[in-house]
């Protein structure tokens, strides 16, 4: 009995303490003017809940408040807003004190001078030197040969094998960036370069905790590594005295380039640069893959679109930039793929100032979730919206569409767009022209918070005739 009765007593104690944390965090941030919504525990806020109901967490508490309300998730007090015309505003005005809101373990890692990192006209001027390197004329001129040359390597000697396609796209777009910064010495430095650059990935998404064998430690010394690697190049390139064309030797010739960086920015525009284009490009190009298996329709379009550029060519030509352009099939299943598996579910931002927004009153310092994944799916404008559908983006107008969130927007809306889309373009091409495949089965994908597969994707490719 006296057993039961302390057990009674400290579930009841546990109970109330509960209640009385729960109150106290939402007491705390009952700020007059602040959006409705819940702040769950103190500390750690919503982000279990966040993290385990994943979109359905979103749509219930839109359920409940509406398109725009406070949660506590990541750390930090925050605002999620899943309203199309609000989310287009705050992209639009960073300089109304709108700007990146990405965890600290991010910039620790990638760099203070990490373009997400930067604002006005430090972001301005690291941004022009970045779209300077991967513009449409670098693309046509310098980048699509070295990304064609790096697609028949890596995509030779499939045949008969089974391949874990995440993995794959995974070392595939992280090497193809690599060559297009540091061609003449890519292939030497790749093999040590690559285990550390996956330990900085996972580190950016690891909770700032520096202790020994945290993934964000680890992360940390990644970065050193990189950095030890890096500087090591730029030093044997000044030794040397040759000119490359690449983007490292772009971004060293200080007599042609008027974007003059120092050796620290240029060291954190190549993290940048790797590190934007690796998530986004491998998981495009692996869901790209999944869709076109469970499509044969789709895929079947889309070999027809790259058999008749090779049609033209002989085998070992590469593609060209008008193969490119005319690929207009392939461009809309890879938006199609974007849009269906939802690869950016959104993006984060921070309030440097006090700011009325949507009739309420957000605090300086508090994070807004841009949550975008919704519009992806809205029938109004996706007709079947659920349908693998790439023939809904011949009409080239769902592109130019205000609500399309895929590459961001405003300021801030992805630079690498066709850089990346060349990259998975030209990928598909060598896959579709040269392999048929099948899926192993048995594994499992997951879509949120990221889209990835954690214990792989396996097809079991043939060569194609
Ligand atoms: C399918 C491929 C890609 C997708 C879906 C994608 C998506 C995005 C999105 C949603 C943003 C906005 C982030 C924000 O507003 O906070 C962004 C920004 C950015 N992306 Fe991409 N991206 C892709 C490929 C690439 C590639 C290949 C590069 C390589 C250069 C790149 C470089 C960047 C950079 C540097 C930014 C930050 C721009 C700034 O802050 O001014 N992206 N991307």
């Amino acid at each position: 009995m006296a057993i039961f009765m302390v057990v009674v007593g400290f579930v009841l104690m546990l109970c109330t303490s509960c209640t009385a944390l729960l109150r106290w965090n939402e007491v705390r941030y009952r700020k007059k003017g602040l959006p409705p919504g819940t702040m769950g525990w103190p500390i750690i806020g919503e982000t279990t809940e966040f993290l385990k109901q994943g979109p359905n967490f979103m749509k219930n508490q839109r359920a409940r408040y509406g398109n725009f309300f406070k949660t506590h998730f990541l750390g930090c007090p925050a605002i999620i807003s899943m309203d199309p015309e609000m989310n287009r505003y705050i992209l639009m005005n960073e300089a109304k004190g709108l700007v990146p809101g990405y965890p600290q373990s991010m910039s620790d890692i990638l760099g203070k001078c990490n373009i997400a990192a930067v604002h006005g006209t430090s972001h301005k001027h690291m941004r022009g030197a970045l779209l300077a390197l991967i513009s449409p004329t670098m693309i046509r001129d310098q980048l699509l040969p070295k990304i064609d040359a790096f697609m028949r390597t890596h995509l030779s000697d499939w045949d008969n094998k089974i391949i874990n396609i995440q993995d794959k796209t995974k070392e595939m777009a992280l090497l193809s960036s690599l060559k297009q910064i540091a061609t003449k010495e890519s292939g030497l430095i790749s093999q040590s370069f690559m285990p550390e650059f996956f330990k900085l990935v996972s580190g950016t998404l690891a909770l700032p905790i520096d202790l020994p064998g945290t993934k964000y430690r680890q992360g940390l010394q990644a970065r050193k590594n990189i950095l030890r690697m890096l500087r090591k190049l730029l030093e044997d390139r000044r030794a040397s005295e040759e000119t490359q064309l690449d983007m490292l030797g772009c971004l060293m010739n200080k007599d042609e380039n008027k974007y003059k960086l120092t050796d620290d920015e240029i060291i954190d525009q190549i993290i940048t640069i790797l590190y934007s284009g690796y998530e986004t490009v491998s998981t495009t190009s692996m869901m790209a893959v999944k869709y076109l298996h469970d499509h044969p329709k789709v895929l079947e379009e889309l070999r027809k679109e790259h058999l008749a550029i090779r049609e033209k060519r002989r085998p070992e030509d590469p593609i060209e930039w008008n193969d490119l352009k005319s690929m207009r099939f392939t461009r809309a299943v890879i938006f199609e793929t974007s849009r269906l598996a939802t690869i950016v579910n959104g993006v984060l931002r921070k309030t440097t100032k006090e700011m009325e927004l949507n009739g309420f009153v957000i605090p300086e310092g508090w994070r807004i979730y841009v949550y975008t994944r919704e519009i992806n799916y809205d029938p109004y404008i996706y007709p079947d919206p659920l349908a693998f559908n790439p023939w809904r983006w011949l009409d080239k107008s769902l592109e130019n569409q205000n609500y399309l969130f895929i590459f961001g927007g405003g300021t801030r809306q992805c630079p690498g767009k066709e850089l990346g889309i060349a990259e998975i373009s030209t990928f598909l091409h060598y896959f579709v022209t040269r392999y048929r495949w099948e899926e192993v089965g048995g594994d499992k994908l997951m879509k949120f918070p990221r889209v990835e597969a954690p214990n792989g994707l396996h097809i079991r490719v043939s060569a194609a005739n």
